[in-house]
């Protein structure tokens, strides 16, 4: 009789090396992993390792393995890192989609964050988000949705970057634990020293040089005090008389709930700005709480008032509108 299965070959999986806490940050059975971690930590390729772990042993064909980074230049450096490390005939790529496939069929997808559109649509097996805190929300959002038919893990990593930013709120919900399928870790640069991957001069001179503050983000992941604060009160004053020659526009942001019909709702607001070239200032604010016949009659006769000389911007799906 003729065996007509198709013939299978066992190829032998060992992992890089990893320095334990680079391997307790990423290696966890959590579904989302997110690491705050210093400069030169061993980000980039310690989530390499990971991504292509879930594409070489869990992955098949077909399926689909997505590493995000800003843009896609910086994803570029990842894809030919990934292609540098694993042996020669391991792997097929394809550098014009920036793809690697695997002889288990699984494709590892390298891609930019700059459209959060073009992140919606496949169904993806796992994912990493490499310098999280220069992605934008959008994209994250839009690459948790790829993610949603899977139930697939995903590694969120980079350094901290202020407050203000959906990475650092996901770090803190993940940090306080009683979540299960959250894992939180930190890597600082003297956990990079003692792996023996960073030297020790440079990370104490990056101390001495570098503001508390650069320091304290970059080689500690730690938020500084100051990006606490989104506005600067000691910059924010009250002039006498706005200056001329100003660059006008008034930007709105719209509700269209009447008072009373809801509980609390929000407000229409237009605020006329003023720009010389250093300065910002507020001229006027109109602002109702109003159906969307009161509204539309509240802009009239503010765009009217305001003239030609004033840009009228609105805000249309996130997007800026002339
Ligand atoms: N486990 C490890 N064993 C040995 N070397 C490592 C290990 N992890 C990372 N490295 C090396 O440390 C350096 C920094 O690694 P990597 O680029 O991954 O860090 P990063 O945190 O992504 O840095 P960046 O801040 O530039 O994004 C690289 O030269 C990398 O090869
Ligand atoms: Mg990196």
């Amino acid at each position: 009789m003729v065996n007509t299965a198709p013939a299978r070959q066992v190829v032998r999986y060992e992992r890089a090396r990893m320095y334990p806490k680079q391997e307790e940050a990423l290696f966890t059975p959590e579904r989302y992993a997110i690491v705050e971690a210093s400069t030169k930590s061993g980000k980039t390729v310690g989530c390499l390792v990971w991504l292509h772990e879930q594409a070489a042993l869990y992955g098949g064909p077909g399926r689909n393995y997505w590493w995000i980074a800003p843009i896609r230049r910086v994803a570029k450096i990842a894809y030919r890192r990934l292609k540098l490390f694993l042996p020669a005939g391991s792997f097929e790529s394809n550098e014009t989609e920036m793809t690697i496939t695997l002889p288990n069929g699984a494709t590892i997808f390298f891609l930019g964050s700059e459209n959060p559109d073009t992140l919606y649509g496949e169904d993806v097996y796992a994912a990493v988000i490499d310098e999280a805190t220069r992605v934008r929300e959008e994209s994250w959002f839009a690459v948790r949705t790829t993610l949603t038919a899977t139930q697939g893990p995903v590694r969120i990593i980079g350094n901290v970057k202020g407050r203000r930013n959906w990475a650092y709120k996901l770090a803190r919900r993940a940090e306080g634990g009683g979540r299960e399928n959250y894992h939180y870790a930190k890597l600082t640069v003297w956990d990079a020293v003692e792996a023996g991957i960073f030297p020790t001069e440079e990370a104490e001179d990056a101390k001495e040089v570098l503001p508390e503050a650069v320091y304290k983000e970059l080689y500690l992941a730690e938020a500084a005090a100051e990006s606490e604060a989104f506005f600067q009160v000691e910059h924010i004053g009250i002039i006498d008389e706005a200056p001329t020659d100003l660059r006008l526009a008034r930007i709105w942001d719209f509700a269209v709930t009447e008072e009373g019909d809801a509980p609390d709702p929000d407000y229409t607001v237009g605020v006329k700005m003023g720009w010389d070239g250093k300065r910002t200032v507020i001229l006027d604010v109109v602002s109702r709480r109003a159906s969307p016949d009161k509204v539309t009659k509240l802009v009239e006769v503010t765009v009217v008032a305001d003239g030609a000389a004033c840009d009228q911007v609105i805000e249309e799906d996130g997007r800026r509108k002339g």
